[in-house]
């Protein structure tokens, strides 16, 4: 299919009726249905589909900066540019794409890339659907260079919930974070769980491979499993910052949260040559077996 600017997107079922749909525009996952064709992920009723800028909501891959603590633009260029279907990419582990629909897009970067990033890289992205419903993407970025490089990168992966005052994470309890609304300082979690009653900007470091979302309204778990992946972005911007984003309505925050997979505090360095994988699988299960993950 195409979008409103007639970029591709490509869609992608299961036998049950699952669904996802990713975009040339960014890679970007754009909208990801469970059998019931329900909508798991958030995206803004002002989104706007227009490149250079991500829409807002689904899943934009944040590469090569998270955030703006750096000389990129906020979050990187990778989810501003056109992305290719990658007809012939090299094997990945055989349970990666056994039984599943998959799409590989790539991005290699343009003149204008390398004249803010001076570096040569191919950046391969798998999305899958499982014949569970599950949602996989697995990145992997290659160093084409004749010098190291570095990089920071995060799937800003928007949830859709009910009700953001009913929702708690599992996971990140008694971890240290940086919490971006505080010049980056750096705090340890104290609570039992992650609950919210006002903005949340905050990186949680070295965080477990499987967090989960628990919508407690929808009675809905989001189990979030990631690999290569240390950090742990929450993301709700509350009432007030919701209204200086022109993309996004006063009251969305309500329905929405974001919690990335994410790679930030120690930056991954590639040498020439050298291959990094960074692999995030979401599930959705009904609250009442949400003892499963
Ligand atoms: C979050 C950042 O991940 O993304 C926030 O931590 C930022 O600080 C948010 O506001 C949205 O960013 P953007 O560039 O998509 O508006």
């Amino acid at each position: 299919t195409k979008d409103w600017n007639g970029i591709n997107q490509f869609l992608l079922r299961n036998p049950q009726g699952a669904s996802a749909r990713v975009s040339l525009h960014g890679g970007q996952v754009t909208s990801w249905r469970n059998e019931h064709g329900e909508e798991l992920l958030f995206t803004s009723s002002k989104a706007i589909f227009k490149p250079p800028k991500a829409m807002r909501g689904g899943i934009p891959i944040c590469f090569p900066q998270f955030g703006n603590c750096g000389s990129l633009e906020q979050h990187g260029f990778a989810r501003n540019k056109i992305w290719t279907v990658d007809d012939n990419p090299p094997p990945l582990h055989p349970n990666d794409s056994h039984g599943k629909s998959f799409i590989d897009l790539l991005l290699k970067p343009s003149e204008e890339d390398q004249k803010g990033w001076p570096h040569s890289f191919e950046f391969r992205l798998r999305v899958s659907l499982t014949t569970d419903g599950d949602l996989i993407l697995i990145s992997r970025v290659r160093n084409i260079n004749g010098k190291p490089f570095s990089f920071s990168f995060a799937y800003h992966t928007y949830l859709s919930v009910s009700d953001i005052s009913e929702v708690r994470i599992e996971g990140l309890e008694t971890l240290d974070y940086l919490d971006n609304l505080c010049q980056r300082e750096r705090f340890t979690e104290q609570g039992d769980a992650i609950t919210f009653e006002s903005e949340m900007d905050r990186v949680y470091l070295s965080s477990p491979n499987v967090i989960a979302v628990l919508d407690h309204e929808k009675k809905r778990t989001y189990v979030i499993r990631k690999e290569g992946l240390p950090d742990a972005v929450v993301w709700n911007p509350w009432d007030k910052k919701s209204k200086s984003m022109v993309d996004f309505g006063d009251e969305e925050y309500k329905q929405m949260l974001c919690v990335d997979g994410a790679a930030i505090e120690k930056p991954i360095t590639l040498k020439p040559g050298e291959e990094w994988t960074g692999r995030l699988q979401l599930s959705v299960v009904s609250s009442s077996f949400c003892s499963e993950y």
